[in-house]
């Protein structure tokens, strides 16, 4: 049986580290309201000059040095971004020029924090349909171009990151099992960017009303992400016929600290099941999953054969599981 095979992993964050109590100093907030709500300590922001396709670039190298392989051996570059370094060309693009993967076709998948998840898919797709045979796939993002920095109930979530995973076709039964997607673009006024688009392009009144920043409404997003997430897990566990039980390492979106308690809890899962990186990146969107995934591959966490559940919940709304036996 063909199967899409993770078979590298890398990573790379900013090194300018903003606390809990550097975002004290800009906005009407505090360490402890901020560590309560969502378990985040501190968050990476990149330095001026360092783009969104310089994270990807750094995590890609690392990933494809794990796997092996040359960036002249990619047939497809995916990368999972909502903070693309421009809206032409796409972030994929840039990256291929940047690794001099040249024979590799590049494009971006738009579904905010779920990114990584539908990137999985689309990888597992091209795979399985024997198109490609070497894909790289990044999760990468610099929010903090994106959040009002006067705004305190969005700016201290977000944060600046990349992860990047190589995937191959293998014959076997390891690999990507199963990969469910779901979004309700009636719900898109949750979580979204007003301004910046064909809607409202750039004017000096959509600056001055700072629509070019993210804007969440973000206790509804919250009853809507836990309820979401449950019920694609459901999904995914049903589909492959596993037991919680079976699961040996809980990798989610880091959206929330609450919200990954709560699928923890719903899986029966001891926390040392689960991978958290919150505390010290925030929420960095499509970057999140593939991060943590490196974070545990390198930590030894992650042993051949493991079943490793993944998930994720963001803007469009948008929502996803995927079943990965490593
Ligand atoms: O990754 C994409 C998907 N995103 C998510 O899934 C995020 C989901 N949402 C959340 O994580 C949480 O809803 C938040 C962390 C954003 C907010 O936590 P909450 O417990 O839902 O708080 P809330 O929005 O209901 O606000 C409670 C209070 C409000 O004050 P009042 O109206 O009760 O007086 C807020 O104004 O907390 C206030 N507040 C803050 N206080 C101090 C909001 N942000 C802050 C802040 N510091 N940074």
């Amino acid at each position: 049986m063909i199967k899409a095979r993770i078979v590298g992993t890398g990573s790379y964050v900013p090194k300018k580290v903003v606390t809990n109590h550097d975002i004290e100093k800009l906005v009407d907030t505090s360490d402890e309201w901020i560590m309560e709500r969502t378990g985040i300590k501190e968050r990476r922001v990149a330095e001026r000059g360092q783009t969104t396709s310089d994270l990807a670039y750094e995590a890609s190298h690392k990933a494809l040095k794990a796997a092996g392989i040359a960036p002249g051996d990619l047939d497809l570059i995916l990368v999972a971004t909502t903070t693309p370094d421009t809206i032409m060309p796409s972030l994929g693009c840039v990256l291929q020029e940047k690794l001099r993967a040249k024979k590799a076709a590049a494009f971006d998948v738009y579904a905010a924090c779920s990114g990584f998840i539908y990137g999985l898919s689309v990888a597992n797709a091209f795979i399985k349909s024997d198109t490609y045979t070497n894909i790289l796939l990044v999760g990468a993002e610099t929010l903090s171009r994106f959040v009002d920095w006067e705004d305190r109930t969005t700016c201290v979530l977000f944060g600046d990151g990349a992860g990047a995973v190589v995937i191959q076709r293998h014959a076997g039964k390891r690999g990507i099992l199963s990969a469910h997607l779901h979004s309700d673009g009636a719900l898109g006024n949750l979580l979204y960017v007003p301004a910046g688009g064909a809607l409202h392009p750039p004017t000096h009144d959509t600056i001055h009303k700072r629509m070019h920043y993210i804007k969440m409404k973000g206790n509804e997003t919250f009853k809507v992400a836990v309820r979401a997430l449950e019920d694609v897990v459901q999904e995914a566990l049903e589909h492959n016929k596993v037991k919680p039980e079976e699961i040996d390492l809980l990798v989610p979106h880091q959206a929330n600290m609450r919200i990954i308690q709560a699928m923890a809890k719903r899986l029966n899962m001891p926390l040392e099941k689960v991978v958290i990186t919150i505390e010290k990146y925030g929420n960095t969107s499509a970057a999140s999953i593939p991060m943590a995934l490196d974070e545990a591959v390198r930590a030894g966490r992650i042993k051949d054969h493991d079943l490793l559940l993944l998930e994720a919940f963001g803007g469009g709304l948008t929502w996803a599981s995927a079943l990965v036996r490593w």
